[in-house]
């Protein structure tokens, strides 16, 4: 293969002649920006950018930062989920002046990626540090209309991103053509602008397709090969297309135009490749084609070396397609990664130690930190094993422990404390007065007290404050 830059890449608009359309979104923008520029604070200090894929929303932020001379700070959805890296990151960017640049713009780069997450604390955090930022905000988003946006969106100014029209992506696709000379028919062309819809991401990866694969483009290789759109495709979809490619370049789409990030997707090649090659030696070339493909993307990511990607993709996808050579594919079903299905559970459990460690820093007057690193330890050994199990019992009472945290601390012996715990409270009079005494809490009486549950303790099990 002659290229390994994704054209999206090698073409990407410099100054903001060279992104095309978008007449609208320019005559907001620009004025926006040259305020900015002259040192004064424009009214609305943040914009939010919005409208479908590939019409150039971030490309303009980037060429409108080289044109005025501002160095761009740039966070996307997963660097800007939680609450405090907003603060850290876009907080210092906001009020910090660039030693050899105008300032800086802050590009917060597909908001609407962290509104349909839980952790909303980020939307809020932005807020926040669009009242006093320094800095010009630019965000974008393909659907701002999100109601956890809402708040957002009174503060910014919306600024609206059309599809591109034809014209326009036939001059883009035609320039590039003479640039990488190579023969395109303009029948061909005008094909592969019909099929874009005014995605000229799309479209420039569909010409890149068919003429780095076959050396020039016409229409008969555009109808075949340029059947529909290879956007966001889910997961399953991809790996579909990889283990039944019967093409390279298929394979290779299949990769750089899914939706999930290519840890995922290798994540789920590494679970799913005994599944569909049979054959010892398919596997061991499979195997060998990914782990490259994990070297080649942590490169990437290291030296920030994103012309490195195209090999991530040609070993992630024709590099997997081709490694079946002696058996056919196995009709087995796709299964999900167990990788995943353990970080869904650990990252549910360190959610449960978090928690706790808040709740306890806030009893002992700690922080955090120390009580994961000093106190967990012992509470743990506590809990698990303690041999009365109503030392961690009454210790949960006193902390106001969730039934989570208790199995955290406590792992199997979690049912016995919980039991103890039911019986130190409905058990006797006396339990029920020192824990009035502890907490400061006016017992809430008989509604408390479910009727029948009157259990008698054991003598040692009776509750006691500990402290
Ligand atoms: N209006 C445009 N003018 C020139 N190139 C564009 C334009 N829109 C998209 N592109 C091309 O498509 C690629 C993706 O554009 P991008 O700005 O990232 O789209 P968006 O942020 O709207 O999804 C760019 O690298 C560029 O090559
Ligand atoms: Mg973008």
């Amino acid at each position: 293969m002659a290229h390994r830059i994704p054209w999206i890449i090698k073409y990407r608009p410099r100054k903001v002649e060279d992104v095309v359309d978008q007449d609208q979104a320019k005559k907001i923008l620009i004025p926006w920006i040259e305020e900015w520029a002259s040192n004064r604070i424009p009214s609305k200090r943040a914009v939010l950018l919005w409208g479908p894929p590939g019409v150039g929303k971030t490309s303009l932020v980037e060429a409108l930062a080289r044109t005025y001379g501002f160095e761009v700070v740039e966070l996307n959805a997963s660097d800007f989920r939680r609450k405090q890296d907003v603060e850290r990151i876009v907080g210092v960017a906001a009020t910090r002046r660039s030693l050899f640049k105008k300032g800086y713009i802050i590009l917060l780069d597909e908001v609407d990626g962290i509104a349909g997450r839980e952790d909303y604390g980020g939307v809020e955090a932005i807020n926040r540090i669009i009242d006093y930022t320094k800095n010009p905000i630019v965000m974008t988003a393909n659907d701002p209309w999100n109601d956890k946006l809402r708040s957002l969106r009174m503060k910014v100014s919306m600024i609206q991103f059309r599809p591109l029209g034809k014209r326009d992506v036939m001059s883009v696709l035609k320039k590039i053509c003479s640039i990488e000379k190579l023969f395109c028919e303009d029948q061909a062309l005008s094909y592969i602008v019909d099929k874009a819809e005014g995605d000229l991401r799309a479209a420039i990866n569909d010409l890149q397709n068919v003429g780095e694969g076959y050396g020039k483009v016409t229409f008969d290789l555009v109808v075949n090969l340029v059947r529909e759109r290879y956007k966001s495709i889910d997961i399953f979809k991809t790996l579909t297309r990889i283990f039944y490619a019967r093409y390279g370049w298929v394979a290779k789409n299949a990769v750089s135009n899914s939706e999930v990030d290519y840890e995922t997707v290798m994540a789920w090649i590494n679970d799913n490749m005994p599944r569909k090659l049979g054959d010892p030696r398919d596997l061991y070339r499979g195997f060998d084609s990914l782990s490259r493909a994990d070297v080649m993307l942590s490169r990437a990511k290291f030296k920030t070396a994103w012309e490195l990607l195209s090999y991530v993709f040609d070993y992630l996808g024709p590099g997997i397609a081709f490694a079946r050579k002696y058996g056919p594919v196995k009709k087995e079903r796709f299964g999900y990664p167990e990788k995943i299905k353990l970080m869904g559970r650990s990252k549910e459990v360190r959610g449960t130690r978090e928690r706790l460690a808040r709740l306890v820093g806030q009893k002992i007057h700690e922080s955090r930190r120390k009580v994961k690193s000093e106190v967990l330890p012992y509470l743990t050994v506590i809990f698990r094993y303690s041999q009365e199990p109503s030392i961690p019992a009454r210790l949960a009472i006193e902390l106001e422990l969730e039934d989570k945290m208790i199995d955290f601390l406590a792992g199997g012996r979690s049912k016995e404390i919980k039991e103890t715990m039911e019986s130190l409270r409905y058990g006797t009079e006396a339990g029920e007065k020192s824990q009035q005494k502890l907490t400061g809490k006016a017992s809430t009486g008989e509604s408390k007290r479910r009727p029948g549950r009157r259990r008698k303790p054991s003598k040692d099990t009776r509750f006691k404050p500990l402290f």
